[in-house]
């Protein structure tokens, strides 16, 4: 019997690509280059199925002309904003993510993004680099105490709350804004709040977790920051598209916020070049669920997906 087409967009961990060559004829992207829509479409041509990852967009106009093979979509990200599901959703293309797998790791990186930017550890690190270390001095890159400061986690969902778990021993505060109030065996004690007013004022140190796409476009604008406390830590590790860049830039520079660490962008490769010259903001380049342990399991997931679809089944994590 002739393997079904699977066509993934970049290259995956070894064991990933093993398991897909094992049950697929799988068209790969050799060079492992980034791919446009065009790419996508030319490559789909007679696949069954397509495994996608988050920087590629597969907006309605794209999926609208994918060709009639294609059964099934799977994205290698929890995120799915770049995936246009409503229009799969018309065309009867399930489309599947990779919830759970990455929750810790993505935490891990938010907790990284707190300390490194509150303490100064990026400018810190730099001075050391580039030999102008003096030696210790009692004023010298002062940074914001993070244990007992008040943690906002704008989206208590899964990522969110495995941050929640990382810092109970920085004796944090916990408040949260979401859509809802989560039962307290998820929420653990964290305060809710129903408005960002209330969250805002709260939020000493802020993390953002919520999903990308319209919902949350330009979220944290001039006039949230300006709610924060004064000299808040802004971290996020979710969609850049959450932040209206101007406006953070602006209070970077203001010192309203003191410090920012970011590992997403809004059009991300490309970022604000706003950001690149000041020495408050570190800047990662998505490294939210870079770890073997979580991409390989990210792999089984997007696989799972694709064999159950094409085997006629629900996907087992269908993205929404
Ligand atoms: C995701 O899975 O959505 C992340 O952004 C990629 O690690």
């Amino acid at each position: 019997m002739t393997k079904p087409v699977l066509y993934i967009t970049r290259r995956l961990p070894a064991a990933v690509e093993a398991r897909a060559n094992r049950d697929y004829q799988v068209r790969q992207n050799p060079e492992d280059v980034p791919v446009t829509p065009a790419d996508i479409l030319r490559n789909a041509e007679g696949a069954d199925a397509i495994i996608c990852c988050p920087a590629e967009k597969l907006d309605a106009a794209t999926i609208a002309a994918l060709p009639a093979s294609v059964k099934a979509i799977a994205t290698y990200s929890v995120g799915f904003d770049h995936v246009d599901v409503a229009a799969a959703k018309a065309r009867n293309i399930p489309v599947g993510n990779t919830p759970e797998v990455l929750s810790v790791a993505t935490a891990e990186i938010a907790l990284l993004l707190i300390l490194v930017a509150a303490r100064r550890a990026g400018e810190g690190e730099r001075v050391v680099r580039a030999g102008k270390w003096t030696g210790w001095a009692p004023t010298q890159l002062i940074g914001t105490h993070v244990a007992g400061k008040k943690l906002g986690i704008f989206g208590l969902g899964r990522i969110g709350r495995e941050l929640m778990k990382l810092v109970r021993g920085f004796d944090m505060e916990i408040h949260y804004r979401d859509q809802q109030k989560l039962p307290d065996t998820l929420a653990q004690g964290a305060i809710f709040h129903d408005n960002d007013d209330s969250f805002l004022a709260a939020s000493e140190v802020l993390s953002l977790h919520a999903p990308g796409g319209e919902g949350t476009r330009k979220w944290l604008n001039a006039e949230r920051i300006a709610k924060l406390p004064k000299g808040a830590v802004v971290v996020n590790t979710s969609r850049g598209t959450s932040i209206d860049d101007t406006a953070l830039i602006a209070a970077l520079k203001s010192g309203h916020v003191a410090a920012a660490g970011l590992d997403v962008y809004d059009g991300e490769p490309k970022l604000n070049p706003g950001y690149l010259g000041l020495e408050n903001v570190v800047l990662l380049p998505h490294l939210g669920s870079a770890n073997a342990v979580t991409r390989d399991a990210m792999g089984t997931r997007a696989l799972d997906n694709i064999d159950a679809a094409l085997a006629g089944k629900p996907m087992p994590f269908p993205a929404g």
